[in-house]
């Protein structure tokens, strides 16, 4: 089953799969996105703190050129990152995006942390500046980041100059890392309203709510790490290597074992799109990624409730990817 194509609050599609390219291996991940787009994936899920935007559009360009799609077949993603909040700073960001990619238009940006950072020009050999920030020397090993004075609604004003959903050098506007109140703040003054929320969803995460929330007000959501600790393995977390993986869950692996040929891959990303949400599953892996796309192949008629319900029993509330725990620097964001 080809992915399902999702529409958003703008009338613009989306498919509900895609690939995340964080963490790709720097060795080849212009081929990985490549031949991900040549398997049939549509949607690339970047983002300026990847390190791989000028690959992405290597990628990208190759695909179109090489005839194996349109620019308007597929869906490039990119995040703001947080050194670049204050509106003046918006637009030269996004054009750097852009002169990375190559491309005219970027289909989705998202701010991808409410965390303003202080500024570092795009021209700075710091760039992308991941947590630098200018008088950090100095501040050394005090895990100190400086934050600008600037509020969300500031940056998404400066985003909406940018956007129309079919002319626009940003077509779709997202925000990620985000908790429904500051979303509601949101749009209580936006003009316009986001497209998409990217968050962290996995069976020990699942944020009920706050999709429910979403879905609600139109809002779409992208579930990002969902196979949980394994992203996190990589970084070498010690959370994440004291968490049972879910991958090899007795209760994921049971519920893989009622379905022919299921993997608990198949059944983690299988849980999620039965819940509308869309996935972006990263892998460096040629032999997963057809896996990591088709895998709703493998559920004719869908997890069955009883296996959804299964599921539900493992929600622990561990999130992996929170600003409250990088290098000690205690951002209460999800708090
Ligand atoms: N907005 C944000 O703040 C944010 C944060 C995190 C992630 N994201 C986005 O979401 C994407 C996905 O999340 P993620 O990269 O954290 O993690 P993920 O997709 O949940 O997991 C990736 C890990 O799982 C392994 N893997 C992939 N497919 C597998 C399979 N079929 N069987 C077994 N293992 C498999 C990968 O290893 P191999 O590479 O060896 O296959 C890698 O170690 C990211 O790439 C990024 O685009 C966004």
């Amino acid at each position: 089953m080809a992915p399902v194509s999702i529409t958003l609050n703008n009338n613009n599609k989306v498919p509900n799969v895609g690939l995340g390219i964080w963490k790709l291996d720097p060795a080849s991940n212009t081929d990985t996105i490549y031949n991900a787009i040549k398997a049939g994936y549509r949607v690339i899920d970047g983002a300026v703190d990847y390190d791989n935007t000028k690959e992405c559009g290597e990628a990208v360009n190759k695909a179109i050129s090489d005839g194996i799609v349109t620019r308007d077949e597929i869906f490039v993603v990119s995040k703001l990152w947080n050194n670049y909040h204050a509106p003046k700073n918006v637009k030269p960001a996004v054009e750097k995006i852009l002169a990375d990619l190559q491309l005219d238009y970027i289909d989705l940006l998202y701010i991808h942390f409410p965390l303003p950072f202080s500024y570092v020009p795009v021209e700075s050999e710091h760039y992308p500046p991941g947590f630098f920030t200018p008088n950090q020397k100095e501040k050394e090993n005090k895990n100190i980041i400086e934050l600008e004075n600037v509020p969300l609604h500031k940056t998404w004003e400066a985003m909406e100059e940018l956007y129309d959903p079919k002319k626009g050098i940003i077509r779709n506007l997202g925000l990620s890392n985000c908790q429904g109140v500051l979303i509601q703040d949101l749009l209580f003054g936006c003009k316009i309203k986001p497209q998409m929320l990217q968050i962290e969803i996995h069976p020990y995460l699942p944020q009920w709510r706050l999709v429910e929330w979403c879905h609600k007000h139109d809002i779409q959501v992208t579930a990002y790490s969902s196979f949980g600790s394994q992203s996190f393995i990589e970084l070498g977390s010690d959370k994440a290597k004291k968490v049972t993986s879910l991958l090899d869950h007795e209760i994921i692996k049971k519920v893989a074992s009622n379905y022919l040929d299921a993997t608990s891959s198949d059944v983690l990303l299988q849980w999620a799109i039965q819940r509308k949400l869309l996935v972006i599953p990263k892998t460096n892996s040629l032999k997963r990624l057809p896996a990591n796309l088709n895998f709703s192949n493998k559920f004719p008629q869908g997890l069955s409730v009883e296996d959804m319900d299964t599921i539900k029993g493992l929600e622990n509330g561990i999130r992996f990817n929170d600003p409250w725990e990088w290098n000690n620097m205690k951002f209460p964001t999800f708090i």
